[in-house]
């Protein structure tokens, strides 16, 4: 099957981008959210996203047009999804939230229609058994900045069959990113190595080893990541890690997985990162 048609379930930070990268790429887009303030938002988002392709020249005004174009939004899921090939979800990381939308999916996606969820932690096998076509189910983990990023963790459930692989595969080598296939186990591949990074990197500053910008000068001099792991953790959203943090630990039943003290404290204290302007970092 070619997937001609996407539903993108959730308009937020990887909700706008997996439905900037479809709609760039000839892949039309049924943008769904809550309420229309969200979807003007991430619509907002996606042009200002698209401005900044044009300004560095990777795409020319006519893209961005025909990029827009592919994007329609709707504020009723089954709406959305009633006529597409492929359905991802990319709602906040709440299993009840992601159940009560799975659920109305199955029941109004065509039969033919895949499956994906967007999710960093949740097991792809307990979301896939909400539904009545397990086969069908799938984990499609983009990463954050989606249009820059280049990795798809293609993430197999217990249930999940060839064909549906198969076809999420190809699905994601025309966005020309490069698909990764992983089977579902507690923060896949991605977050069960990077997130222990990212512990480690907070109990350092937790212990006083050194501070935030120092720990993160070392890893981005001496490793050459793009960004230290503190710089990371808040744009990721320290709410986020800590959750994954939490299935690692959960998942495992392993101590090595403790979320830091000090991380608990910062998200208790609603210091989340970027979105909330203050984290390790402060921002405007
Ligand atoms: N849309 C389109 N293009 C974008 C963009 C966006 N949202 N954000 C950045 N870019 C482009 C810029 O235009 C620039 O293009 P150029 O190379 O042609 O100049 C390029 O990306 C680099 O951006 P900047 O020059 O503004 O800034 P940096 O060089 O500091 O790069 C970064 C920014 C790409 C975010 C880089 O710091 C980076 O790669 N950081 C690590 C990101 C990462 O690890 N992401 C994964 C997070 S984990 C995750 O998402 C999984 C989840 O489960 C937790």
């Amino acid at each position: 099957m070619d997937v001609k048609k996407v539903a993108v379930i959730g308009g937020g930070t990887m909700g706008n981008g997996i439905a900037h990268v479809f709609a760039m790429n000839d892949i039309s887009v049924n943008l769904i959210e809550t309420k229309q303030e969200f979807a003007d938002k991430a619509v907002a988002t996606i042009e200002k996203n698209l401005d900044r392709m044009v300004k560095k020249e990777k795409i020319n005004e006519a893209k961005k047009s025909s990029t827009m174009d592919g994007i329609s939004v709707f504020l009723d899921v089954e709406e959305g999804v009633k006529d597409v090939d492929l359905v991802v979800e990319a709602v906040p990381e709440n299993f009840d939230i992601k159940k009560s939308v799975w659920e109305k999916v199955d029941k109004a996606a065509p039969d033919h229609a895949i499956l994906g969820s967007n999710t960093s932690s949740i097991s792809i096998t307990k979301l896939a058994a909400l539904t009545s076509r397990p086969e069908k189910f799938i984990g499609m983990h983009f990463f954050n900045p989606v249009p820059v990023m280049k990795l798809v963790e293609i993430v197999r459930g217990l249930q999940t069959d060839d064909e549906t692989y198969e076809i999420v595969k190809e699905a994601s080598e025309k966005l020309n990113k490069v698909p990764v296939p992983v089977n579902d186990a507690p923060g896949f591949v991605s977050n069960r190595v990077l997130m222990p990074m990212i512990n480690e990197a907070i109990f350092c500053v937790g212990e006083g080893v050194a501070t935030a910008e120092h720990v993160d000068e070392v890893m981005k001099l001496g490793m050459a990541h793009p960004m230290g792991p503190l710089r990371l953790a808040d744009f990721i959203g320290l709410d986020v890690c800590l959750d994954i943090l939490n299935v690692l630990y959960e998942g495992f039943k392993d101590p090595k997985y403790r979320p830091a003290p000090l991380l608990v404290k910062m998200v208790d204290a609603g210091k989340l990162g970027n979105k909330t302007g203050e984290g390790f970092y402060t921002y405007d």
